[in-house]
């Protein structure tokens, strides 16, 4: 079964189509390039609505190819939900002839740092990090950060913290209770917490940010997620500012996450 999501999961996916290509093309000269998805999904997303059925990032990673015909070497899938997992093995037969992908079943947390081990860290390696909630722990974005990797972050912060302040899972999130206060202050609450988290990445050496990381909303102008770019090469961040700038999904401009002054 597809996942069945929002139209404004097209415009998530939009990016990484957009970006992948250009990727593949920067890291031609390295002997492999490496695509994880830490929170794979089932492989198809239907649109609800309108029922159409598109691929989720799993696929369009597999099926990404630069101008001189470049593809990633290896992919990892790493998906908790079983079924999800079960049907993303089913999406990759046919589409993965010379077996570049292999789907990873567990936690993001345990499986990642544990895959990092089985990638030389001079491969370029790029990792798409697309939970719902806040599920990546400071842990294993620092385990990340190693290697030779750049990183799209779906930040769901104002949602999942909202629901939840008190929770340890939120230090766990940030690494740090430093995000406490920011939150109990209140007022521009959103916009501080995004800096935190961009700024330990940051003190990561991800020094090469998309500053304006883009406010995406689903039904009924509700915030949802923040989309995340960080990266160790300025070329990286130069390629996803222009992506970032492209309309979105729907053909509109995108908007500013946080308008100046605020
Ligand atoms: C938003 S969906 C991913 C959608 C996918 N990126 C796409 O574009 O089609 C998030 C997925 O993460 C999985 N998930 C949730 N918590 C996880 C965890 N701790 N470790 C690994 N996967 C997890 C969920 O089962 C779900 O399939």
């Amino acid at each position: 079964m597809p996942r069945i999501v929002g139209d404004w999961t097209l415009d998530k996916l939009k990016i990484i189509e957009q970006y992948l290509p250009a990727y593949l093309t920067a890291t031609y000269k390295a002997s492999e390039r490496v695509y994880i998805d830490a929170f794979a999904g089932p492989g198809r997303n239907e649109i609800k609505g309108s029922g159409n059925i598109v691929n989720g990032s799993p696929l369009i990673a597999l099926n990404a190819r630069s101008a001189a015909g470049k593809v990633f070497d290896r992919l990892y899938f790493i998906e908790l939900d079983k079924t999800d997992a079960d049907e993303l093995e089913t999406s990759l037969v046919g589409r993965d002839p010379h077996r570049r992908a292999e789907v990873i079943r567990g936690d993001v947390n345990t499986e990642l740092p544990r895959l990092l081990g089985r990638i030389s860290p001079r491969s370029p390696t790029f990792v798409f990090l697309d939970p719902e909630g806040i599920d990546p722990e400071w842990e294993t974005i620092e385990a990340l950060a190693a290697s030779q990797t750049e990183l799209l972050i779906n930040f769901p912060l104002g949602m999942a913290i909202n629901r939840n302040p008190d929770s340890a899972k939120v230090t766990k999130y940030f690494g740090t209770e430093a995000w406490r206060p920011l939150w109990e202050a209140g007022s521009l609450r959103a916009s501080r917490l995004l800096a935190l988290y961009k700024e330990r990445l940051s003190d990561l050496g991800y020094v090469h940010q998309v500053e304006d990381s883009r406010l995406v909303k689903a039904e009924g102008n509700r915030r949802l997620y923040y989309l995340i770019f960080v990266s160790k090469v300025p070329v990286a961040q130069r390629i996803m500012r222009s992506v970032f700038k492209q309309p979105d999904a729907a053909g509109q401009p995108r908007m500013n996450l946080f308008p100046e002054g605020q």
